[in-house]
């Protein structure tokens, strides 16, 4: 194993040798990791399949919104620690570490996880092995398939059969010794990510934990000097085996997932009884066995982790026999996926329970606010829902736009509300940005045919949208009843809306009970 040119700064400061990473698989999670490596310090070379990615990646251009990647990324190119390549030959030739980050989505035929990516990644990089050299796993994967690629890297790598190889080797040997002792012929480690999209550099730099399943003493040396600058900060390590270290990354995305939708349940009942789930997800919240965290109600979860790992830890389970356990999971997704149906009723009922050709505007299409990231978004699911009722639906959204175009092409988008706004019935509060948070409802309330506002992600102050003569529904809300009908605004678009006494007045007389929902 060679070491970087940044040996004697690595050594000054006190971080010991460091290998040379390289990092295969350039999307959220790889990119990521790229950039924070090399700015921890190493030499990072990343590879790619998709040779526009990496010229974009090597012009300082980061392909999906995370904020501060792109400083970094720029800042890292100019170091010359960090560059991107789409030979495997020479990443294969370059690193010491090689870190695997490539996507494992649902496939498309049932719950379980699409392992091509990986498959095809390992199989293209381990005949080229030829000196001893750890590849570590960071992809989420169903337990055992670290096992399976273990097994995989013994068969295809040439330094793991050939003696001829490993002597060649020798003699950067002499320099691994000093990092990794004993580490002969090529290893497998896994070690799962938890970065949030969105806070990806944050989590990156400054993980609150770091699993390490490996098998052997050297591997964990390896991963220790490639995680040198991070475990100086004191972040807890937790050594394990392959599966254990598997089984963290998706039991942890199951229990996230467990607690949105266990409030979001908690939300159904509030309705049932005219209760307020925020009050009750605050009140729990300070029982610190419970915690505040993951405990917002809302219109669910989406995103490209947590749906499609809870559906692949349900498949993995099943073949593993153990399928009962999981059970579970299965009504955390439907919970989940009643969150959207509840939304489209909401907005159904303010508006007579017709939702044919009424304008809505609604606001957000990523999964989560700063990331344009719209992969089982409940934003645009909610978007598709309503446009499929005959609706005419605007979306807005101030990154995720070109995502959301390819993925639901059906709707208009927009990048600004108030262009769109006019003669809209509702607006429909989908993703919680702060741009949203800010709008001035006064303002508004000026340009849309009724003041309707449905805030399914609990994002806006309700009494300020109310005081500005806007009905306010918010899921799981004690709005005590089916609203009746919001009227059209007297005088329409274009004259200044009614607003103060009168109007909080009629927006009484808007709310009065007409019936409990069933
Ligand atoms: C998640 C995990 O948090 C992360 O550790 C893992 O590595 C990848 O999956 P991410 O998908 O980026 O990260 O988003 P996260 O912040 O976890 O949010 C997931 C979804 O849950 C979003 O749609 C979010 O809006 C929703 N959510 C989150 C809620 O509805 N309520 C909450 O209280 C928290």
């Amino acid at each position: 194993m060679s070491t970087s040119d940044s040996d004697e700064d690595a050594a000054a400061s006190g971080t010991g040798l460091r290998p040379r990473l390289t990092v295969i698989g350039t999307g959220y999670l790889g990119a990521t990791h790229a950039v924070c490596m090399a700015e921890l310090g190493f030499e990072v070379l990343a590879v790619d399949v998709d040779h526009s990615k990496i010229s974009r990646l090597s012009a300082g251009e980061i392909p999906f919104f995370e904020p501060d990647l792109a400083d970094l990324l720029r800042a890292n190119l100019a170091t010359g620690r960090l560059r991107f390549t789409t030979s495997f030959e020479e990443i294969a030739e370059f690193g010491d570490v090689h870190f695997v980050c490539v996507g494992t989505p649902q496939r498309p035929d049932g719950y379980g996880a699409d392992l091509s990516h990986l498959n095809a990644a390992i199989e293209r990089l381990a005949p080229m092995l030829t000196r001893p050299c750890l590849v570590v796993g960071k992809s989420t994967v169903p337990a055992g398939t670290a096992a399976g690629i273990a097994r995989a890297l013994a068969r295809l790598a040439p330094a793991n059969h050939s003696a001829a190889a490993t002597a060649d080797a020798g003699a950067d040997a002499e320099t691994d010794a000093d990092i990794v002792p004993d580490l002969a012929g090529v290893q497998l480690a896994w070690n799962p990510e938890f970065l949030r999209e969105g806070f990806a550099v944050a989590d990156t730099l400054h993980p609150d934990r770091l699993v390490f399943g490996v098998a052997s003493p050297a591997a964990e040396g390896a991963l220790r000097a490639a995680f040198a600058p991070v475990i100086a900060q004191g972040v807890p390590v937790i050594v394990t085996d392959y599966a254990t270290a598997e089984l963290v990354k998706t039991a942890a995305n199951s229990f996230l997932a467990t607690k949105i939708s266990f409030i979001n349940a908690m939300a159904e009942v509030c309705e049932a009884v005219d209760a307020d789930v925020l009050t009750l997800a605050e009140a729990l919240s300070h029982d610190v066995r419970i915690g505040g965290n993951f405990l917002r109600p809302g219109v669910g979860f989406g995103g490209g982790c947590l749906p499609k790992d809870i559906r692949a830890f349900q498949a993995r389970a099943d073949e593993l026999g153990v399928g009962v356990a999981l059970r579970f999971l299965r009504e955390i997704d439907e919970i989940n996926n009643r969150r959207r149906d509840r939304v489209v009723d909401l907005v159904s009922a303010a508006l007579d329970g017709t939702l044919a050709h009424r304008r809505l505007l609604v606001l957000g299409a990523a999964f989560k606010p700063n990331s344009d990231d719209v992969r089982d978004s409940p934003a645009l699911a909610v978007a598709d829902l309503l446009a499929r009722t005959g609706a005419d639906v605007t979306v807005v959204d101030p990154v995720a736009t070109p995502n959301a175009r390819r993925a639901l092409p059906g709707v208009t988008y927009s990048e600004t509300v108030e262009d769109v706004a006019a003669d809209a019935d509702a607006v429909v509060l989908l993703t919680e940005w702060r741009q949203f948070a800010e709008l001035d409802p006064a303002r508004l309330g000026q340009l849309v045919r009724r003041k309707l506002v449905i805030d399914a992600r609990h994002a806006l102050d309700g009494d300020r949208w109310r005081q500005a003569g806007w009905v306010y529904l918010a899921p799981g809300r004690p709005t005590g009843v089916i609203p009746s009908p919001v009227p059209e605004q007297r005088p329409r678009f274009g004259l200044p809306a009614a607003t103060g006494p009168d109007a909080a007045a009629r927006d009484a007389e808007i709310e009065a009970p007409v019936g409990r929902r069933s």
